[in-house]
């Protein structure tokens, strides 16, 4: 119920059922994709115009839709785009750059490293270094298995707008006290929940393990489509109802199928995006369509997530294992 009345939320004066997409930026637009270099949109966008900039940026792993370069080579093509970010920024903006690793011949280089010294050095000020975890994906040989992202969540001033109260967490123990103290006796939570801190978790799919409050976009989540490295809506939106008022404009440089438009406008933001790729670019759009039509599934924003309990099968201890059958030679990887 609580979905559905934010997805019938007006962006600015504009019915969600009146809104259209536009292909170029325009003073009035409430949604716009633009099918082409992030750049050419960039140079468009007025000065002071947007309060968030939200992204995935390509980590130049050789995907279907990029090519890869050297590593310094890359990061030179990222800082000159992110050049143009403080004119297009509002005084009390944000940017939130989400990256993981790029890895060559075996040796990982954290993104976020690289891409923290490039914002710093156009005086950006970083406020949170947002751990997001998930326990599932490759099951590496030769290190570790890679289990997080991060999301890093940039300032242009000291004066940015954050809205703790729109994302506030249930409390773990909402009945905990205070066991000293003068308080001592009264309850020590804010009745509207915690701070969801600095670390969010997901996990592929609500029966898998691990704490989730975000799953994955994969296979059985209900936002899946082709595109190989889609955010999930849900991790936006905690991003654009912290860091942005209604009817603030929030931008996807690099906007894939579209997530970053649809978590904007379910929450009466503006959604501006760009994306080179046509498939992508045709898939944003029928997933705003839909989305306007009311016909898109999404999982809800701070959905109870589904924990396997003891007495489930997939929580239990298979009985090939138990019988020795299942040996690791059957399971290489894991
Ligand atoms: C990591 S994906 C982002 C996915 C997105 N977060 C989503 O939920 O669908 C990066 C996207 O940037 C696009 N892209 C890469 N370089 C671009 C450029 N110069 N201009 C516009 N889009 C670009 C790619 O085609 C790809 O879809």
């Amino acid at each position: 119920m609580k979905a559905r009345q934010l997805r019938m939320k007006a962006v600015g004066n504009t019915a969600i059922n009146d809104l259209k997409i536009d292909k170029k930026f325009d003073l009035s637009s409430k949604i716009v994709v633009f099918p082409g270099d992030t750049k050419e949109l960039i140079n468009v966008l007025p000065s002071n115009s947007i309060k968030l900039i939200i992204t995935s940026p390509p980590y130049n792993l050789g995907k279907e839709y990029e090519t890869r370069v050297a590593l310094s080579k890359y990061i030179e093509q990222q800082a000159a785009i992110i050049s143009e970010f403080s004119r297009i920024l509002d005084e009390k903006g944000s940017i939130c750059w989400q990256v993981g690793n790029y890895v060559e011949d075996g040796e990982v280089f954290p993104l976020d490293i690289y891409y923290y010294n490039i914002f710093r050095d156009l005086g950006f000020k970083l406020r949170n270094r947002i751990i997001w975890h998930f326990g599932h994906g490759l099951h590496a040989r030769n290190r570790f298995s890679g289990r997080y992202e991060t999301i890093l969540w940039f300032t242009k001033s000291d004066g940015y707008t954050f809205n703790l109260d729109n994302v506030r967490v249930e409390q773990k123990y909402p009945g905990k006290r205070h066991f000293k103290g003068p308080n001592k006796g009264k309850l020590s939570g804010n009745p509207n929940g915690k701070n969801p801190s600095d670390f969010w978790e997901q996990i592929q799919s609500e029966w898998d393990q691990g704490i989730i409050e975000i799953p994955n976009v994969k296979a059985n989540h209900p936002e899946k489509t082709i595109h190989p490295c889609q955010f999930p809506i849900e991790l936006v939106e905690r991003c654009v109802l912290a860091l942005t008022n209604a009817g603030d404009r929030v931008f996807d440089p690099y906007m894939g199928v579209g997530s970053t438009i649809i978590a904007s406008i379910k929450n009466g933001r503006i959604g501006i995006g760009a994306e080179k790729e046509i498939k992508y670019i045709d898939l944003a759009k029928t997933r705003i369509k839909n989305f306007i039509n009311g016909n898109l599934r999404t999982r809800p924003i701070g959905k109870e997530i589904h924990r396997p309990s003891d007495k489930d099968r997939v929580a239990q201890r298979p009985i090939e294992w138990q019988t020795g059958q299942g040996t690791l030679s059957n399971h290489p990887t894991k």
